[in-house]
């Protein structure tokens, strides 16, 4: 059967008209329909874990907007969990984890084996959207890159500048290199369970890759995204995958290709004309709206979102904000990018 959806023809590298359209942080605390259900769960860890009320509030943008794709529900630092680190959210500042600074404290951790036990009822979320979404919409799986799970892990919470992650890089590379590598074959586990429940599309969301500099972003953003993307598509030869090494500027270029990616993720610090002409030249790119607009709005948000459509027009192109949608955005202001891009 020819493919009908349009996230998938995208990631497939038609070009179209009418581009499709999903944003990363879909569901969260803009909508009042999620701030009830995560209410309703007590907590975020609770809602993750929760996969009846995880699946809600996936759907949850869904229904309001009609959104190309869905993003599965949970967190980047539920793999650190699994492999035993502790994990906790405080309220207004962020993630907490245990840190893992010494070989001894490495040694601890747990295999790659062992993460299912954490993680299966993300597995079941997966399975229950996979059931309910609409024939048009795309459910997308994702973990986090190997670098930025690492900074989290090292430092036990994030950091502006990953001060802690690269200190450890430097000062003690065994330990470092090992913690990549297990993250590394974690990540390819987590995500092909995540596709065996029904994931469609998965995405790896390197945050930080901005702050590794030359030889350190191929060791550490590119290859380990290397590696997951081989062995994904040895295993899941059809299943496309989105890379988001944000903030990586001109190593943006030929990222796609090097990886094996499908599709290179833009933020935006970087302008769509010239990722047209350097970037999706190799392929289907998506992005690139900055998220303050969704807060701003007015005629500046309809200008810019069309000036990102036709920037992009004359390759594939999913449209998306450079980063997540913020709490204080205004929910009014996604309608306003929809209209503008379906005109
Ligand atoms: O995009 C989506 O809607 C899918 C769900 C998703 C979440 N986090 C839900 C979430 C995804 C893909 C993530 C990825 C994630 N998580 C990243 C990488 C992408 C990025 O944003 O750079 C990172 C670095 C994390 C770690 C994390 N989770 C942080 C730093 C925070 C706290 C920041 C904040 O906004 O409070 C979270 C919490 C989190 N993850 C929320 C959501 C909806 C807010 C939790 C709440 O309801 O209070």
């Amino acid at each position: 059967m020819a493919e009908t959806k349009k996230l998938m023809r995208a990631l497939a590298g038609e070009v179209m008209d009418v581009p499709p359209v999903w944003m990363m942080r879909q569901a969260g605390r803009y909508l009042p329909e999620y701030r009830a259900t995560r209410a309703q769960a007590g907590d975020f860890l609770s809602l993750c874990y929760n996969p009846d009320l995880a699946a809600e509030v996936t759907l949850q943008p869904i229904r309001r907007y009609g959104f190309d794709a869905a993003i599965l529900f949970a967190d980047i630092l539920l793999l650190p969990q699994a492999l035993g680190a502790d994990l906790w959210f405080v309220t207004g500042e962020g993630p907490r984890l245990s840190t893992i600074t010494s070989m001894n404290e490495f040694n601890a951790l747990k295999g790659v084996g062992d993460i299912d036990e954490v993680l299966s009822p993300i597995y079941e979320t997966v399975r229950i959207l996979a059931r309910e979404l609409p024939a048009e919409t795309t459910l997308i799986g994702f973990a986090g890159a190997p670098w930025t799970v690492a900074t989290y892990m090292i430092a036990g919470r994030g950091t502006k500048d990953q001060g802690p992650a690269h200190k450890l890089m430097a000062e003690n590379p065994a330990v470092f290199d090992a913690l990549i590598d297990l993250i590394t074959k974690g990540t390819i586990e987590y995500l092909s369970k995540q596709i065996e429940a029904g994931a469609e599309v998965v995405k790896i969301f390197d945050s930080w890759a901005g702050s590794l500099k030359g030889e350190a972003f191929t060791r550490y953003a590119l290859e380990p995204a290397k590696e997951i993307i081989t062995a994904l598509k040895a295993r899941h030869p059809n299943v496309p995958v989105i890379a988001f090494p944000r903030e990586a500027g001109d190593k943006y270029i030929g990222f796609a290709r090097a990886t094996g990616a499908d599709c290179v993720a833009l933020d935006n610090s970087v302008s769509a004309d010239w990722a047209a002409t350097n970037v999706q030249v190799d392929g289907c790119v998506q992005g690139n709206l900055a998220p303050d607009h969704m807060v701003t709005g007015g005629q500046a948000l309809t200008l810019e979102t069309k000036r990102i459509v036709k920037a992009f027009s004359k390759g594939p192109h999913i449209f998306n904000l450079g980063h997540g949608i913020t709490p204080d955005a205004n929910p009014d202001n996604v309608q306003i990018m929809i209209d503008a891009i379906r005109g």
